[in-house]
């Protein structure tokens, strides 16, 4: 429950909506309160009236009484129909004004989940697998919302009519009150067994019904598999196994189901009797009229449907306070990556390595040791390493997507700790090792820095990373859909629809990792000859496996588990006859 406490800030927030709709409640439950008294009040009246009525019979009077009668049953129709219809009115503002909140603070809860996504940084995304996050933004939220909606405004209302219900009895008669309500917890005891019960048997049937779309979701994106290795037939049985535990659930829940209503007739027919004995023995004392036991029959009936609502209402409270939980615990993760400055970056200067040393935080890896290096701006750097030795944990450090364990990196003199992280990050042209391309157009996604780019930009772009000409080719050009629901790229026409994206920015580092690697010499050579000018004045790190002979490096650095094992210019490490040079050799060879 204190986990719910949570959204109070929200309730403040739509206050004006809140006390309006709990008004609504009271008013709601003021008009149904009203017309079992309209009912009673007018049966007296007309019982009282036909005594009159007779004892006049044969008198000219008796035309006149009868008259009167009838007008007053009109009356009396007319203001019961008129109660009933404000009744209904305020239940629909009640509805109106309560459930809407709940749908808006869903809303905003949902905004301020997703808002705390964007912050967390990549270790978090690496922590959690994608399910759960989902599950996060949107079962959750509609749990929670089950107990911002339904449950409060059941619970205001079972709690109005009860002291309005209560109130009304006890003005009739106090002792007839109490005689009439003391089977009220053994009802209330009954139901609440019934609902756990029914409860109970309903997660049984969720869990059935998951575990169901699991196998079958399974046995679906695995089909290629499963047809080639001719297991039709263990998928089919293994399907209708489940779906018969599934039935077998659902038939335990039918039964429930069954009993519950025939119960609750059973005692609102009970509590009926009840009212009818005890009224008739009052009516012939004289303490109470036929119009009060009838304002009693409807008072009974109307307690007996609110208590059945309140397991409902208990269970929907539990769970929603689990999944509050959860979204608590989340909002409270703090992300490690943290920007402390709004201190510009000032890309002029050297990018230092001094001593770093790295461990992921999760797996206890350590990926780079005692690495000290010092990239003079302008100049033009390969990475190389056999797979594993540490290339693109250097870049994610660089691009601050995880944080160095030891040593620092500077740039300008300046730790990139304390720099503006966003504004860093702007100026850093990162090609990732497996490239991401949203489902959207080709042109969106090469814009994705600013979408204020214009066409012309993105053809430009497009052209340096020489994909343009491809581009051209599809039916819809740069319109193109990519991704699920569009056409599927080739792996080099990803990289460099991904390098076009970083192009386009113009940034003043740039890291490509690996990111000429599907593509054959010929392609790489124009790239290479289109980017000369792109990467003029500016700080570039290649990351690679081989040699591209197109480019003239400043330096070459080459990693083997983490540290520093050869570094200097190309022939400075044919001299040294290590990896470098046998990569070299290789090449050459082919
Ligand atoms: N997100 C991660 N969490 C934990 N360990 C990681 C993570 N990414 C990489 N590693 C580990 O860190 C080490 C260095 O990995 P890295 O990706 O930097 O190698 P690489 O030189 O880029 O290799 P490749 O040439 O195959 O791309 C490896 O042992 C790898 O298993
Ligand atoms: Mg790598």
């Amino acid at each position: 429950m204190k986990e719910l406490f949570y959204l109070n800030k929200y309730f403040v927030k739509y206050k004006t909506r809140f006390i309006v709709g709990i008004l609504f409640v009271i008013l709601t439950n003021v008009f149904k309160v009203l017309s079992p008294q309209v009912l009673g009040y007018a049966i007296d009246l007309v019982s009282e009236n036909l005594t009159l009525t007779r004892a006049f019979s044969g008198f000219e009077l008796k035309e006149i009484l009868t008259n009167s009668i009838y007008k007053n049953i009109l009356i009396f129709s007319l203001v019961y129909f008129g109660i009933a219809l404000l009744a209904g009115l305020f239940t629909f503002l009640m509805r109106q004004s309560i459930i809407v909140m709940s749908r808006l603070i869903e809303n905003d809860l949902r905004n301020e989940i997703y808002e705390h996504y964007q912050k967390l940084d990549q270790a978090f995304y690496k922590r959690n697998n994608t399910g759960d996050l989902m599950n996060k933004a949107t079962e959750d939220v509609s749990k929670v919302r089950m107990y911002l909606g339904p449950a409060v405004m059941y619970s205001i209302n079972v709690l109005m009519l009860f002291s309005f219900v209560i109130y009304s009895m006890l003005s009739i008669d106090v002792m007839f009150t109490f005689w009439v309500l003391l089977p009220m917890p053994i009802l209330i005891f009954c139901i609440y067994k019934v609902q756990s019960l029914i409860n109970l048997r309903s997660r049984k049937i969720q869990e059935r019904l998951s575990d169901l779309t699991t196998h079958a979701q399974e046995f679906y994106s695995g089909i290629r598999v499963l047809k080639s290795f001719v297991q039709e037939k263990l998928a089919i049985n293994f399907y209708k196994e489940q779906s018969q535990n599934y039935m077998t659930e659902s038939l335990k829940m039918a039964r429930i189901e069954a009993f519950f209503f025939p119960l609750m007739i059973l005692l609102i027919g009970l509590s009926t009797v009840l009212v009818v004995y005890i009224g008739g023995i009052k009516m012939n004392e004289g303490s109470i009229t036929p119009g009060n036991v009838l304002e009693f029959v409807f008072y009974v009936n109307m307690l007996t449907w609110p208590i059945s609502s309140v397991g409902w209402v208990a269970t929907i409270i539990q769970t929603a306070a689990a999944s509050q939980k959860r979204i608590n615990d989340f909002l409270k993760s703090e992300p490690i990556i943290k920007n402390i400055s709004n201190e510009k970056a000032d890309f002029n200067g050297d990018l230092v390595f001094d001593n770093v040393s790295f461990t992921y935080p999760d797996t206890g890896i350590e990926a780079i040791k005692n690495l000290s290096f010092s990239i003079p701006k302008g100049e033009k750097w390969a990475i190389m390493g056999k797979t594993g030795s540490g290339k693109s944990s250097i870049a994610e450090l660089i691009e601050r997507l995880y944080d160095v364990s030891e040593g620092s990196i500077s740039i300008s003199g300046k730790n990139i700790k304390n720099v503006a992280l966003e504004n860093y990050r702007e100026n850093i042209g990162y090609v990732p090792q497996d490239v991401f391309l949203f489902s959207n157009t080709i042109a969106n996604n090469i814009k994705f820095s600013d979408l204020n780019f214009t066409i012309e930009d993105v053809i430009t772009a497009a052209k340096k990373a020489s994909i343009h000409d491809e581009i051209m080719k599809f039916p819809k050009q740069y319109d193109t859909l990519v991704g699920e629901r569009g056409i599927t790229l080739s792996g080099g026409q990803k990289q460099r629809i991904a390098m076009a994206r970083v192009l386009i920015k113009s940034p003043e580092l740039f890291i490509l990792d690996d990111s000429l690697s599907a593509l054959d010499t010929k392609t790489e050579k124009t790239i290479l000859g289109n980017l000369n000018t792109s990467f003029e004045n500016k700080t570039v790190l290649i990351i690679t496996h081989r040699i591209p002979s197109y480019i003239k490096f400043d330096k070459i650095l080459v990693l083997e588990n983490g540290s520093l094992s050869e570094f200097g210019t190309h022939k400075e490490l044919i001299q040294l006859k290590k990896h470098y040079f046998s990569v070299y050799q290789k090449q050459k060879e082919r």
